[in-house]
């Protein structure tokens, strides 16, 4: 693309100059390049401005060359992320002035405490602005550690953190760390978008464990022993979950833990980034803490949800040296270090006191206010089944008694792709489909959001739903 583009620059100046033949000698490029001024310098410097106009033609350039335009199979097995197509589309909508309620988004409506924020500020104007360790500064991996201690009850040194752009970073650099072609990957289902697709781009396979809604969505052991093979490598744990709202409880994380430990080649990577988002009387565990776990495990967790730090890019994984290590190989390799000026915060962050204090609990209450809400406003729905999440701020509730139903001016129903856009269409609410989180009979919805909002929200989804089967009672 820069040697096409210098090539057109130079027609352009040829143009310009009087010096050079038809229109056909112009390359072509892509078609949001239609028409657009630019400005580039000749050979003595002198800045040249023009209005072009490009046609796209990239196929049958008259240069003479055809670009190959096919991927690498590693990204074609890769699936695109439906819950960014959907908040895509509801924004689109909400662009065109339509009053959509966005409940598909997986991020706190909650600013940054300010202290946090202020922590960034003061890192910019004290220039604390330069590359850090690839690794993170030792004082906020020292930070990290200090938690992990105090609220986790799990021990590690500094070079056994490595802090990275946010959590998802280091769930992809863990799996990619530890899985060789075709091992496997066990993933309970529901799951979090990303693990199936992280796992395919290791070249390693996905194995999805189901779980019911009358078992809460928790894994049952039996069916993990049950799909332990020798090329099981890597399980992944959620809790609380993603889209779930799940959380563990931790006679079950023992059971899990003790099918683990007959399998030497099984590592387990335990994603607890909504720890801090739990409704009493559950309660969090870190299977790293679990007998004979520590060697096996990789904690990952992050600032994004507790802290709403979404932006800010910031999360970290904490395991063996030996798997840590091997994390922050590809992360030299890649993006390098977390930026400095999140760091700074992530340090007042894990200052805030114990699980987050005053402001972090403010949250949580807020979310479970909300959760309450739902729980009971969508509880009056006959057919639909709910399980009361736990933490998190996802309800993932089962609206398939509706599936087979008819919509007037919409067409069937028979998914949850179908119904979360027929909720769209007619209730102006975006919610994401179960589907893409392993399970159709379910749709997410994501009450990080005001609860005038969610109220509104649950009204207008009733109607639709009232509208899709008038004889049931909603
Ligand atoms: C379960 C889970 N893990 C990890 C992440 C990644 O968080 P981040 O990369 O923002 O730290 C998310 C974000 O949606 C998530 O829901």
């Amino acid at each position: 693309m820069a040697a096409s583009l210098s090539l057109h620059a130079s027609s352009i100046i040829g143009l310009q100059n009087n010096s050079f033949g038809t229109p056909s000698d112009l390359l072509s490029f892509s078609s949001h390049f239609q028409s657009s001024s630019l400005k580039f310098a000749d050979m003595k410097g002198q800045l040249y401005s023009t209005k072009v106009s490009f046609v796209a033609r990239a196929e049958s350039s008259s240069v003479g060359f055809d670009i190959d335009t096919s991927l690498s199979p590693r990204v074609n097995s890769v699936k695109p992320s439906k819950t960014v197509a959907i908040t895509d589309q509801a924004t689109a909508l909400a662009q065109a002035g339509v009053p959509v309620i966005r409940l598909a988004a997986g991020e706190p409506d909650f600013d940054t405490p300010a202290v946090i924020a202020e922590e960034g500020i003061k890192a910019i104007r004290e220039g604390f602005t330069r590359y850090t360790p690839n690794a993170g500064t030792l004082e906020l991996r020292s930070a990290i550690c200090h938690k992990l201690k105090e609220e986790n009850g799990i021990s590690y040194t500094p070079d056994q953190v490595l802090v990275s752009n946010g959590a998802k970073q280091s769930i992809i650099q863990a799996v990619l760390a530890v899985c060789s072609p075709g091992d496997e990957v066990l993933i309970p289902a529901p799951f979090w978008v990303s693990y199936p697709e992280m796992a395919r781009l290791a070249d390693a396979t996905p194995v999805i464990l189901p779980t019911s809604i009358s078992e809460n969505f928790l894994l049952d052991p039996k069916l993990l022993a049950s799909q332990i093979t020798e090329k099981s490598r890597l399980l992944i744990l959620c809790s609380p979950s993603n889209p779930t709202g799940s959380v563990y409880p931790k006679k079950l994380l023992e059971e899990i833990a003790e099918i683990v430990a007959k399998h030497p080649r099984l590592l387990v990577l335990s994603d607890e980034i909504y720890e801090h988002i739990i409704y009493s009387p559950a309660t969090h565990t870190s299977f790293a803490s679990l007998p004979d776990m520590w060697d096996r495990t990789l904690t990952v967790n992050g600032f994004s949800k507790a802290f709403a730090m979404t932006g800010w890019r910031l999360g970290y994984i904490a395991g063996p040296k030996h798997f840590v290590a091997a994390c922050g190989k590809i992360q030299s390799q890649s993006t390098s270090g977390a930026s400095s000026i999140s760091q700074k915060a992530g340090v007042a962050a894990l200052g805030m006191g114990y699980a987050g204090g005053d402001a972090v609990s403010t949250m949580v209450k807020a979310f479970r206010e909300r959760r309450d809400y739902l729980v009971k406003s969508f509880g009056e729905i006959e057919g639909a089944k709910i399980s009361e999440p736990q933490g998190a701020f996802y309800l993932f509730i089962d609206f398939s008694t509706f599936y087979g139903a008819e919509a007037k001016d919409f067409g069937p129903i028979d998914g949850s792709e179908s119904l979360c856009r027929y909720l769209l269409d007619k209730a102006q609410v975006a919610l994401v489909p179960g589907e893409a989180f392993g399970d159709d009979t379910c749709i997410r919805i994501s009450y990080a959001e005001s609860l005038s909002a969610l109220q509104a929200a649950a009204e207008r989804i009733k109607a639709a739903l009232v509208a899709l089967r008038p004889a049931v009672c909603v």
